[in-house]
């Protein structure tokens, strides 16, 4: 958008309404970062006026000062992070023919109906074991693969809530275990403490139904991930990730994230295709891919 922005600054052709809107949303955005003022001297005159707009905006009533705020919560560097990420690593573009078979579902829970009953199951992340009692409720897995470093515990809070209280007082991995007593003792899920990729190493070649990927998502972890799921996820297999997203900039500590960048790789390269775009409110999206047929 900023690109965009900037080269309909200079052609003449562009209808001033357009040109009006599309540097309103760019100034929203830079007078977060500090870029509108910039923006305007860059361009000359006619930026002048989105910023007036902008600045008429009940949220942006006195830039400078809430641009001061902005900067002591450290959102300029979150949208720094967030518009210098795409320039950073271009994401490619898919194809049509790779998204002709795919669905959009209100949330994520509306793609588990469409996954294959039984077979084996791999959650790459499971924290306190919320989702995985949802697959296992709707998709009835015979095996279902809880992978995670079960690490939470180290950490004060977890989503805003004392950690000690949402365990109960109990390690990560003890709480998890606790949770799934029942599966575990019949013998129909396995607990794999540890780094995703050394337990997916330890599966064997064509053994996974469905990886629900929900772990680390910045670019490399993920792109690790896909790369080890492509052997490790059977011929009509489904891989489906979470946050689907540009990066995490609801919760303090922005985090970049780089699933929709493997993601598209992944696709173009190995030839998969988009089956499933579960929506999120705040678009922390999940999308499901399968192998081309
Ligand atoms: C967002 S939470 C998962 C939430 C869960 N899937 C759900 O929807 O209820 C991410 C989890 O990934 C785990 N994790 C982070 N890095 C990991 C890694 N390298 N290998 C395995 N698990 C990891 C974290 O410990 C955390 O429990």
């Amino acid at each position: 958008m900023h690109h965009a922005a900037r080269e309909s600054a200079g052609n003449n052709d562009v209808p001033e309404h357009q040109v009006i809107q599309c540097f309103t949303m760019i100034c929203i955005g830079s007078s977060l970062i500090g870029g509108a003022p910039r923006s305007c001297r860059d361009s000359g005159g006619e930026l002048r006026r989105p910023v007036a707009l902008v600045c008429k905006h009940p949220r942006f009533v006195q830039p400078e000062a809430r641009h001061r705020r902005a900067r002591r919560k450290g959102l300029s560097v979150r949208m720094k992070s967030l518009v210098g990420l795409s320039a950073e690593r271009p994401c490619p573009v898919l194809p049509a023919h790779l998204l002709a078979n795919a669905r959009i579902v209100p949330k994520r829970a509306d793609i588990l109906p469409h996954l294959p009953k039984g077979g084996t199951y791999v959650e790459i992340g499971v924290a306190l074991g919320d989702y995985s009692e949802t697959i296992m409720k709707i998709c009835k897995p015979s095996m279902f693969i809880a992978m995670d470093i079960f690490t939470i515990h180290e950490s004060k809070k977890i989503w805003g809530k004392p950690t000690e209280q949402a365990l109960g007082g109990k390690t990560h991995e003890g709480f998890y275990r606790d949770r799934f007593k029942a599966p575990i003792d019949a013998g129909r899920m396995r607990v794999m403490p540890g780094d995703s990729a050394g337990s997916l190493a330890q599966l064997e070649d064509g053994s996974i139904n469905v990886a629900y990927v929900d772990a680390d998502h910045t670019y490399d972890f993920v792109k690790g991930e896909l790369a080890l799921l492509n052997s490790k996820v059977s011929e009509t297999g489904w891989i489906v990730l979470n946050d689907y997203t540009m990066g995490n900039v609801v919760t303090t500590g922005f985090k970049r994230f780089g699933v929709i960048q493997a993601v598209h790789e992944f696709m173009l390269t190995q030839h998969w295709e988009m089956t499933f775009l579960a929506l999120h409110p705040m678009m922390y999206c999940d999308v499901a891919i399968r192998r081309v047929a």
